[in-house]
């Protein structure tokens, strides 16, 4: 196991029982406050592939990707839950692991052909990350991959991302 995934591993806290009985919740907040172990994850992220746009997915995906963002040099375009977003925008529903959600991204959000990187902070289902690819190649991008702090290699979320490059720095 390398160093950072040591780090990153130390400062997830498990929480059981949220945000509903019988789910032991992955609770990053005591990694985000490490501002050594925080400024190695961005480090780390920023330095997959070379872009043109990061986007980051509502609301904890923000957290990493305006940071990862301005350290590559790149511009930031946010993928928002439906309604929050004020221009004109493309829509994808999906399936979450605790429910459904819409997700939208503004419509000219991307100059045609920009390479793209989508970070948030865990891939579960994979629902959340496949509907952002769909959204950000629908809007003229290209995806060259999605990076997340945290997979959650039980639920498989990684199968349904076939042909995309996904990368984890640790999985749980
Ligand atoms: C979480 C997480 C990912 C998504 C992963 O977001 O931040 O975006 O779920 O799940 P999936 O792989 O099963 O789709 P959530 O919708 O809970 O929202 P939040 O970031 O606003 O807390």
């Amino acid at each position: 196991m390398s160093e950072l995934s040591t780090v990153i591993l130390d400062r997830i806290r498990d929480v059981a029982d949220y945000p509903k009985p019988g789910v032991m919740f992955k609770d990053i907040t005591p990694l985000l406050s490490d501002p050594v172990a925080f400024t190695a994850v961005v480090d780390e992220l920023a330095g997959l592939h070379q872009v043109d746009k990061i986007v980051g997915i509502e609301a904890r995906g923000f957290i990493l990707a305006a940071p990862v963002a301005y350290r590559a040099g790149a511009g930031f375009v946010p993928v928002r839950k439906k309604g929050k977003l004020p221009a004109a925008t493309l829509e994808e529903s999906y399936d979450l692991e605790y429910g459904s959600a819409t997700i939208e991204v503004h419509t000219d959000a991307f100059a045609p052909g920009d390479r793209v990187l989508i970070v948030d902070d865990v891939l579960a289902t994979g629902g959340t990350a496949k509907a952002a690819v769909e959204l950000v190649e629908r809007a003229g991008a290209h995806v060259l991959g999605i990076a997340v702090l945290m997979e959650l290699a039980f639920l498989r979320g990684r199968d349904r991302l076939d042909g995309v490059d996904v990368r984890s720095l640790v999985v749980v």
